[in-house]
């Protein structure tokens, strides 16, 4: 990391902050901040204190360094979308015919030797401090605690390194842990996740399940933990054929896994499986807090660490966030891996505002009646792909993904209630939306086809839209539409809710000949003028299974729900900032934001 940072200095425009910082609330408000800006940086926090326990750590906290598509571009050395074709092309690989073709495959197959990780004898660089457990104390890491209403700090960017009871697997996940004491994490493995599976393993032989967590070292660790590879294939696999260097690894000091030799922290430990205890609440990536679940708990053996370690950490809330970069960058890379299932498929788009597994555009040719369902059921069964609960197909002639407006319009011109699939599959582990957690509905548009001929019968005016539903009901406080131009424009009402929204709904299809497609929002966070964050509040909120409503026409209740709706598990709060440390910093100067900036990415509550 020490050479992460002077590379940063060089490449990525490193802010570096001086001022001592309080690793509570402080320093994350400042980096969550950073990376909502156009042109956001890493930040190197070199005084990290926390003022309640009163402690100056004496490492440096280094975030948001995927703070941006070009420095995220240089940390991998080449466009991701290179890499997606070196991919492609090895899936492609076909037995040579004849010398020549032999010869002219050798280089692939040459590189491919960097692929496998390497076990280095002997101890490695993040091993040059040992901390023995008598001595541990994780009081002495700068772990973060990000917001007001979080259970206690986490480790954001901890690379979790588990293995297979029979040692055969090795895994690495990014997974947060919550500081409970000086030597017990908790591990947020999910449910789905393969470091889960594991532990599963060792609870049936009612044997103690050993984890290290390495904190920092080369940037692309942490990228390859989140990395959604197939289960059994090891990360670092991944790692080699990106940096075309193997990774290289030492064994643990308590335990036998092998982490990489140069990471910056290393925490061992074993995890009873036996035992769980209350982790979280912690405001989540999804840009709300994930309500208090049991999770195992490591007992940490053993600290190591280099002589001038530097800490890593990200923060999440609501999107932009450092993991839109990472994000793409794995969108990018895992596109030929989805194409063996999905051949016809062109591209895909997971934009961040739709907190990654909450929407998919995804673009494909297609051969015959039903191809894009095909895609939707295939998409929703494989591995973290099947978390996604909303994905919308369109066809080769539609715009770039990225370009939003123009395919909205494409995809409102080409919307078809007939063409709408509503089914059921896994959600999310962090999925509040459904009934019941784990499972939940699933939403499947297909814009392949050809434009729409229905449109607007009697199209209105906002005012006049607005007024028509405040007649029927009185709670309806803001109207606007979206796309009139399309066949299928988008009317967006926020009410002050007291009741179910379906108690009433009849009343609303009188309105039948003005709208196509009606969603309903809070009247309460939500700017019916923020585009970007009603695509994140809606894809959040709803269970389509439950709220999306075809006939008349199509109406999206994407409303908080409660105990009216007869929602019976707790609707989680969003992750907002607290006030007086915005204040603090901005009187300060570290931050520099207005009112708009805290209304646009919904910072505090209006
Ligand atoms: C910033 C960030 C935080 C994450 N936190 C968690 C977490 O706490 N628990 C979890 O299961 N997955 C978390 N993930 C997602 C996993 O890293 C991701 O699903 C990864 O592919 C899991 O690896 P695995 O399939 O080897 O288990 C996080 C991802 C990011 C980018």
């Amino acid at each position: 990391m020490q050479d992460v940072v002077a590379w940063l200095k060089e490449n990525g425009r490193l802010k570096i902050i001086d001022e001592p910082l309080d690793v509570e609330l402080e320093i994350p408000h400042v980096a969550y901040i950073e990376v909502k800006m156009d042109d956001s940086r890493p930040i190197l926090f070199t005084k990290p204190i926390n003022r309640a326990k009163g402690i100056e750590y004496t490492m440096p906290v280094l975030m948001n360094i995927f703070a941006n598509k070009e420095l995220t571009e240089k940390i991998f050395g080449r466009h991701p979308d290179e890499l997606a074709e070196g991919i492609d092309s090895l899936l492609k690989l076909k037995p040579p015919k004849g010398l020549k073709a032999k010869l002219a495959m050798l280089p692939k197959l040459y590189s491919l030797k960097n692929v496998f990780p390497k076990r280095l004898k002997g101890r490695g660089a993040c091993q040059e401090l040992i901390i023995p457990k008598a001595e541990v104390d994780l009081d002495s890491l700068p772990i973060l605690k990000t917001w007001e209403e979080d259970g206690g700090a986490f480790i954001t960017m901890g690379q979790v390194y588990t293995q297979s009871l029979d040692g055969e697997m090795q895994n690495l996940g990014m997974y947060r842990l919550q500081q409970y004491d000086k030597n017990r994490l908790g591990m947020h493995w999910q449910i789905h996740k393969d470091a889960s599976h594991f532990f599963d393993q060792y609870q049936k032989a009612g044997k103690k399940m050993p984890v290290t967590v390495a904190i920092g070292g080369d940037p692309l660790y942490i990228w390859c933990g989140q990395a959604p590879m197939p289960h059994g294939m090891f990360e670092m696999l991944l790692y080699g054929y990106v940096r075309n260097s193997n990774a290289k690894l030492v064994k643990s000091i308590t335990n036998d896994i092998y982490i990489p030799h140069d990471v910056d922290v290393v925490i061992e430990g074993f995890v009873d499986p036996e035992l769980t205890e209350i982790e979280g609440p912690f405001g989540d990536h999804t840009g709300y807090y994930t309500l208090k679940e049991p999770f195992p708990v490591m007992d940490v053996e053993s600290i190591t660490m280099k002589k001038n370690p530097v800490f890593q950490a990200t923060v999440v809330g609501k999107p932009p966030l450092e993991d839109k970069y990472m994000g793409w960058a794995t969108e990018r890379i895992f596109l030929p891996m989805l194409k063996p299932m999905a051949p016809d498929l062109i591209d895909y788009n997971m934009p961040e505002n739709g907190v990654f597994h909450n929407l998919i555009l995804a673009k494909m040719k297609t051969f015959y009646k039903g191809h894009a369902q095909q895609f939707m059921h295939a998409f929703w069964g494989v591995g973290q792909m099947s978390f996604v609960k909303h994905a919308i197909f369109v066809g080769e002639d539609a715009p770039e993904l990225e370009e939003s407006q123009a395919l909205t319009r494409h995809i409102l011109n080409r919307l078809d209630p007939k063409k709408i699939l509503i089914t059921q599959g896994i959600v999310d582990h962090l999925d509040h939306s459904s009934d019941e957690q784990f499972v939940g509905g699933k939403l499947g548009v297909d814009a392949t086809g050809e434009e729409v001929n229905d449109s607007v019968q009697e199209a209105l005016d906002d005012v006049t839209l607005l007024e028509k539903f405040q007649a029927i009901d009185s709670s309806i406080i803001e109207l606007k539409q979206y796309f009139t131009d399309t066949k299928n424009p988008i009317c967006v009402i926020s009410v002050n809710k007291t009741k179910s929204v379906k108690d009433d709904i009849e009343k609303i299809y009188t309105l039948q000949k003005h709208i196509k497609v009606l969603i309903i929002v809070d009247k309460v966070n939500n700017d019916i003028e923020d585009a970007y964050m009603l695509v994140w509040r809606v894809v959040n909120n709803i269970d389509a299974g439950r709220d999306v409503m075809v006939e008349p026409f199509i109406i999206i209740d994407a409303t908080s729900k409660s105990e009216v709706d007869g929602f019976t598990r707790e609707w989680p709060k969003d992750t907002l900032c607290t006030k007086s440390v915005l204040d603090t910093l901005q009187a300060k100067g570290l931050i520099d934001i207005d009112e708009a900036f805290i209304r646009k990415f919904g910072l505090l509550d209006f």
